[in-house]
């Protein structure tokens, strides 16, 4: 956990231009945006809280159960039913964030064990950073390259290669953040289940990271969502709703899993916090959960096309090619025979006051060896159109120097 680290780097920068210095052009991390409607539903609901003496009590004055609140647990339940989920409120755990939840699944699935060394594979990459650097002992990933599959000139998309997936006696678990961060990818449905199929085959869960998906906040085709089924594990986050400053996250576990996750929180962290748990209450009890997570993807919905716009007016002289867009909010950038490493491009962005993600480290190591894996850069949509649009010129002009300085 000391040594140097991606995510780590990222949170920095996002601090930096998110707290104390604004003029950034902060394309890079992935805080959510400040949608406006979104923010005045989370205020009223909030507001009611407070006018509730006795709760307001509870809510500052007593530890959550280790599971999580009991107000919650059957609700949120009953609203995963609704979408189709087979799941009771025994299959659920309240954590701190999704980031705490990986946190605790890699170390109970994966790492050092009494059959030696177990490992999480990531079937697809680039997969998400921040999975990197948790695992006590090192971390012990196994990844797969996709197949890249060209779509125009300037577009393509990744797909999963089956064949590159090599399960074995010491696989602890499978991995995929689906919509994808970084790619925007929304892996199809049919390798997603063919994945748990995989998974079940050697009797080990399959994690699907829900951060950006159905059923909140829904950043993706509604006609891909994933549901959950026993034996895989769902991380949902209230985050991308645009509540990343609660760190609340559910995870959807087989009982047995998730009274073991609850245990590993109590010792953690003794119970998670009260907020994010209240407000996720009172959403999904007056509907307006359902609301939100309408109006959030048809927020992103806009910026994505007017930043993929952005993209192909000013990159036209360079052969550069865009990820299917599917998810997220997100747009993933690859710059093929790139004259330097995406990680230099970052840092000359940054001189100029534009912070972007470099792609390198979204490659778990595989960018030593795969040239690809240093060609591409993550821009998010979240800014405003006028510092998209600046940003997206400096990009441009940054690349174009490079193209041409290689000639
Ligand atoms: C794919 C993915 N998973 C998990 C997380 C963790 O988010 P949080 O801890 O805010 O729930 C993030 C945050 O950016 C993410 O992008």
């Amino acid at each position: 956990m000391a040594a140097p680290s991606a995510i780590a780097e990222l949170m920095r920068d996002l601090g930096e231009a998110l707290n104390t210095n604004p003029d950034l052009l902060f394309l890079g991390g992935g805080n959510p945006a400040l949608i406006p409607e979104a923010g005045d539903i989370f205020s009223r609901h909030l507001q009611a809280l407070l006018n509730d003496k006795a709760l307001v009590q509870r809510w500052l004055g007593v530890y959550q159960s280790p599971q999580g609140s009991e107000s919650l647990l059957p609700l949120l339940s009953q609203y995963l039913q609704d979408q189709g989920w087979p799941v009771s409120a025994k299959n659920l755990v309240v954590v701190n964030g999704g980031q705490s939840a990986f946190n605790r699944l890699f170390n109970l699935l994966g790492g050092p064990s009494v059959k030696g060394t177990q490992r999480i594979h990531l079937p697809m990459l680039p997969e998400y950073v921040g999975y990197r650097g948790q695992m006590i002992g090192g971390d012990a990933f196994a990844v797969s390259r996709p197949i890249i599959a060209l779509e125009s000139e300037h577009r393509f998309r990744y797909k999963l290669d089956r064949s590159a997936l090599v399960l074995d006696e010491h696989s602890g678990a499978l991995c995929l953040s689906r919509p994808t961060n970084p790619s925007a990818n929304v892996v199809d449905l049919e390798d997603v289940r063919w994945l748990e199929g995989e998974a079940k085959r050697w009797g080990i869960p399959m994690l699907v990271d829900c951060a950006y998906g159905a059923p909140f906040p829904n950043i993706m085709a509604p006609s891909q969502a994933y549901r959950w089924r026993p034996g895989s594990v769902a991380v949902l986050s209230a985050s991308k709703l645009g509540l990343p400053g609660l760190r609340t996250a559910v995870v959807v576990a087989d009982e047995e899993l998730a009274s073991l996750l609850a245990h590993v929180g109590a010792v953690e962290n003794l119970a998670s916090g009260n907020t994010g748990p209240l407000l996720l209450e009172s959403l999904i009890a007056s509907g307006d959960i359902h609301r939100l997570t309408q109006l959030i993807p048809e927020y992103y919905q806009p910026k994505r096309k007017l930043m993929l716009a952005l993209l192909d007016e000013h990159l036209q002289d360079v052969p550069y090619r865009i990820h299917g867009a599917d998810g997220a909010f997100f747009v993933w950038l690859w710059l093929p025979n790139l004259p330097v490493s995406a990680k230099v491009l970052y840092q000359r962005l940054k001189a100029r006051n534009v912070l972007v993600m470099a792609g390198n480290d979204f490659f778990f190591g595989e960018e030593a060896s795969w040239q690809h894996a240093r060609e591409c850069l993550r821009l998010n949509i979240c800014q405003s159109d006028q510092a998209m649009a600046e940003a997206v010129a400096i990009i441009a002009s940054e690349i174009k120097a490079l193209y041409s300085k290689a000639k």
